[in-house]
């Protein structure tokens, strides 16, 4: 008889790297994100009974799909015997290709969802490199940078990917978060083919100034610092070409008071972090001005840090 264990986990939205630390900072938002649920089934092995909200786009494959392989990760190494199957229904609740973290949430569902389903065999951050196997399928590297914040919540700093080395952060309380999303897609797997391999040392320097100086701010909650670090050398140059309004949009988010400004992941998502409310909503508003002129869609989201990261929110 197939036990009738039925776990949903939400995981949420994820900015990855806050300008200065491409693949190694991202923090985690609240309202958007996925939900997936793991139960037993009669089929053995893994399978994928339902996905909502994709459009029928992603993969219905478990080794093909980000939740999928990142569930199939974890249930490898916990040596399930054969027969025993596994069902995952995903709920998409965010955009694709937005630059927010879509297949990280899923993955980071996935694992926590499977992982509860069977008894916690692994602590959550035994987790993260079963998530990051989903990465890896999306976008073809294995960066953690949204895994980890969608996992854990807060702020995470990447020390080194493989095996993951990641630290969370302090998440200092006055941060708001403004996304504006304009309504085209890009690929992780595209915008990172156009970054160039090589840094000038020059730029090296300024960057790594910049990210030791945010993560200084972050923990004595020095929002100047914060903000005078927020500052991208050598990825946003690159990847603003691919944002139509990047620069008014970003011009109109300091003039409104926000702290900084940058593209979120590899775009097209921008985010802003500001001291209040307040002042996120005007930058939203500014930043929709501009795309509103271009003839651009858009979503603007508002949200604080989400500290909790991946949550169980129905164990049937
Ligand atoms: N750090 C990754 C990148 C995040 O910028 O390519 C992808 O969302």
């Amino acid at each position: 008889m197939i036990s009738s264990k039925s776990i949903r986990v939400f995981a949420p939205a994820t900015v990855a790297n806050v300008a200065c630390g491409f693949d190694v900072l991202g923090f985690a938002i609240h309202g958007l994100g996925d939900y997936v649920t793991a139960r037993f089934s009669d089929v053995s092995g893994l399978s994928i009974e339902s996905v909502t909200g994709d459009d029928g786009r992603l993969p219905r494959d478990p080794k093909k799909n980000t939740a999928g392989l990142a569930a199939l990760a974890l249930m490898k190494k916990t040596g399930m015997k054969d027969g025993v199957g596994i069902a995952l229904s995903i709920e998409k609740k965010m955009p694709l290709g937005s630059g927010l973290g879509s297949s990280a949430a899923s993955s980071a569902a996935a694992v926590v969802a499977v992982n509860e389903l069977l008894g916690k065999p692994f602590s959550l951050q035994d987790l993260l490199p079963f998530a990051v196997e989903g990465e890896i399928a999306a976008s073809g590297t294995a960066h953690a940078d949204n895994v980890a914040a969608a996992l854990f919540g807060g702020f995470i700093l990447v020390k080194t990917h493989n095996p993951p080395d990641v630290i969370s952060l302090h998440t200092p309380p006055k941060l708001f978060c403004t996304i504006i999303h304009p309504s085209i897609e890009i690929q992780t797997r595209n915008s990172r083919l156009i970054l160039k391999k090589e840094v000038q040392l020059e730029k090296a320097v300024t960057q790594w100034g910049n990210l030791g100086a945010l993560i200084a701010g972050l923990y004595t909650e020095d929002y100047d610092l914060i903000g005078r670090s927020l500052h991208d050398e050598i990825v946003e140059p690159v990847r603003s070409m691919l944002i139509p309004g990047f620069a008014e949009m970003k011009q109109a988010a300091m003039e409104a008071g926000a702290l900084g400004c940058s593209i979120s992941g590899s775009g097209p998502s921008l985010f802003v972090l500001s001291t209040s409310e307040e002042i996120a909503t005007k930058a939203g508003k500014e930043m929709g001005k501009v795309l509103k002129e271009i003839g651009l869609e858009f979503d603007v989201h508002i949200s604080k840090i989400n500290t909790e990261g991946a949550s169980v929110v129905d164990n049937l």
